[in-house]
């Protein structure tokens, strides 16, 4: 009988040294068991610069053999402390309150540890508190007050995230409202042609549940994710999102792949999305499938209700062997996601699951 032996084996015993002493880019790729080399990716659902010097920042730890954890820590970073981003960490709207609160999720599919905060004020990097959630409390999700105490411990400094753009454009927010309170021009002047709004030459307001994916497999084929988000500007005081919600916006299985979402947190954490999303990779359906699967499965859940009603939703998904997708689930300008790997920066398209809504 031929003896056949496996091309990991066949590697090892050329190469002579041992599986975790090679390192990417230098010297090769490793293989996993069926062959495949692994090759490092790092993705994100943010397409701005900023998205694509996140790239940069992650890839360069991945090159250099880094883990998918620290790869993605560092990317999410680099968008949570932009102050232009009106959607993560610092620069992020605020609650109704004027208050920025923010929420993120962490998770390491090599060691199955997963770690969130919500509510949490005052710090710029919600992630990186995520990870030490993650790997330094018996714990996966802490809050508010809770989750505050937890990050000036590990020695996180207590930072005003209210930025003067986010302030404005909350201010604005506040006396468009109604006409029935008390914010804005005095009564006699409302509705005077004469009468400028300090706001006349002002942005429309941004009104949005923007918040940021980060997903990374290493040179070893680990998988690490994270979400983070400012939430749904103006929400309720408290409110938390799907950000921070494990299964919900975020969802990582090492022997799968990883899902993550963006959009009306409501529905992504009633329908467990990027778990569904992981669910569907492993019963076959590629990556991108699976995200439009996800839209599909949660505008099922309306059509007996109300089927005029469709959350805005966005859905990106890797598996294991580095396949992406992208889905949104209506507007009108396609879906787009950052992927970054040993080719370079590539700016990824998806589909629009309902084009017509
Ligand atoms: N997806 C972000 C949020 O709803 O808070």
């Amino acid at each position: 009988m031929k003896k056949t032996i496996s091309r990991r084996r066949f590697f090892n015993q050329t190469i002579g040294v041992s599986a975790g002493a090679m390192i990417l880019p230098l010297t090769g790729f490793k293989f996993q068991d069926k062959g495949k080399a692994i090759r490092p990716v790092i993705i994100t659902s943010h397409t701005n610069d900023t998205g694509k010097n996140a790239m940069e920042t992650g890839w360069e730890i991945l090159r250099n053999g880094g883990s998918a954890v620290d790869a993605v820590e560092k990317a999410v970073n680099v968008i949570e402390l932009d102050p232009e981003d009106t959607s993560v960490g610092y620069g992020g709207l605020p609650n109704e309150d004027g208050v920025v609160q923010l929420d993120s999720s962490f998770m390491d599919g090599k060691t199955y540890s997963a770690g969130a905060v919500g509510c949490l004020e005052n710090i710029k990097t919600p992630s990186s508190v995520a990870k030490l959630v993650m790997q330094h409390t018996d714990h996966v999700l802490l809050v508010g007050a809770g989750a505050l105490a937890f990050a000036k411990a590990w020695g996180f400094r207590e930072e005003n995230l209210l930025t003067e753009k986010a302030r404005k454009i909350w201010l604005r927010w506040k006396e468009d409202l109604s006409p029935d309170d008390d914010w804005g021009v005095p009564e006699h002047l409302r509705n005077l042609k004469s009468s400028t709004s300090y706001w006349k030459d002002f942005p429309e307001v941004e009104h949005h549940y923007g918040t940021t994916n980060v997903i990374a497999i290493d040179s070893n084929g680990d998988i690490a994710g994270c979400t983070s988000t400012s939430g749904l500007s103006f929400k309720i005081n408290g409110r938390v999102g799907d950000s921070p919600i494990i299964g919900a916006g975020l969802y990582v299985d090492n022997e799968i792949g990883a899902a993550g979402a963006t959009g009306r947190g409501e529905d992504v954490i009633k329908s467990c999305a990027s778990y569904y999303i992981v669910l569907m990779m492993k019963a076959g359906r590629t990556p991108q499938q699976a995200c439009e699967d996800a839209m599909q499965m949660i505008a099922d859940r309306y059509r007996k209700v109300n089927p005029d009603y469709l959350p805005v939703e966005k859905f990106v998904a890797i598996n294991k062997s580095g396949e992406t997708g992208c889905a949104m689930m209506k507007g009108t300008r396609k879906p787009a996601m950052s992927v970054r790997t040993e080719n370079g920066y590539n700016k990824q398209e998806g589909n629009i699951v309902f084009p017509d809504k």
